[in-house]
């Protein structure tokens, strides 16, 4: 019995190193620089290629307003527009009103299909809350929500990146947005040069456009 348990255990640590799930939350402080340590025109540059990752049909789609009508870009369109079949997130945000997402984004840690099949993650599928809206918004707007602890679940810089770790150990949507199933585009970059650039636009003091 003790055996068997240490083998399961021996398995889970070792599936946990391959996969990379379990990272441990210090990884964010890890990632964050010294506060003052970046210049605001760095900080500036950063927060650039912050906003055109941020404004991505995969990220912003699902960053939607009150209305909470989810959007989507099918495959070989380069247009957003209306989830198809009627969908509404409802108050829920997961469609417990009408139809739950999952019925269709299933929650699965495997990688996500071709399109159009429905992309799915470690996490059960849903819009973000109201207060994260980036569709539709500015550059200037978002990152004006994006800091403000008010409107962003209460983070300051430093737990802006412990949750793009959080949400990476679970196989959430944020690092998805780069594996989001053949036939879809990606956000610039990597989600590692993301965590870079939250880094760099948190030390220099989170400046935006004006
Ligand atoms: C499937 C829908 C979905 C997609 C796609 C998605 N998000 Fe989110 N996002 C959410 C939900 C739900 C939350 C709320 C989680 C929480 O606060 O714990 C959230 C919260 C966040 C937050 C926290 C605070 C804030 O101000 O918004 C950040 C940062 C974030 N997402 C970044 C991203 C980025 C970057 C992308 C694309 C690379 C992305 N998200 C794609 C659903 C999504
Ligand atoms: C009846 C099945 C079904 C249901 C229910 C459903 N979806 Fe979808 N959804 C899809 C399919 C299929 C796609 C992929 C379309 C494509 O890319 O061609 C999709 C795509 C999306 C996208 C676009 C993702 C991207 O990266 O562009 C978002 C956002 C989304 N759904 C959110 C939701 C939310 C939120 C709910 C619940 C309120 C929901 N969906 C319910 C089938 C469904």
């Amino acid at each position: 019995m003790k055996a068997a348990l240490i083998a399961i255990a021996l398995a889970a640590a070792s599936i946990a190193a391959l996969t990379g799930i379990g990272v441990a939350k210090d990884d964010a402080s890890k990632d964050a620089l010294p506060a003052g340590s970046v210049s605001r025109a760095d900080g500036l540059e950063a927060w650039k290629r912050i906003e055109a990752v941020v404004t991505h049909p995969r990220c912003a789609n699902c960053h939607v307003d009150a209305k909470a009508i989810p959007m989507w870009t099918p495959a070989g369109e380069t247009k957003t527009r209306v989830h198809g079949m009627n969908i509404h997130g409802g108050e829920s945000r997961i469609g417990a009103e009408t139809i739950a997402c999952s019925t269709c984004h299933i929650t699965t840690t495997l990688p996500n299909d071709p399109a159009p099949a429905p992309l799915h993650a470690g996490i059960d599928w849903q819009l973000a809350p109201v207060e994260f809206i980036w569709f539709g918004k500015s550059g200037a707007e978002i990152c004006a929500q994006l800091k403000d602890p008010k409107r962003n679940g209460g983070r300051d810089a430093v737990a802006l990146l412990e949750h793009l770790r959080h949400d990476a150990s679970l196989s959430g949507f944020i690092p998805r947005a780069w594996a989001p199933g053949a036939g879809r585009t990606t956000p610039p970059g990597s989600f590692e040069d993301h965590v870079k650039d939250m880094a760099l636009w948190g030390a220099a003091g989170q400046p935006c456009p004006n």
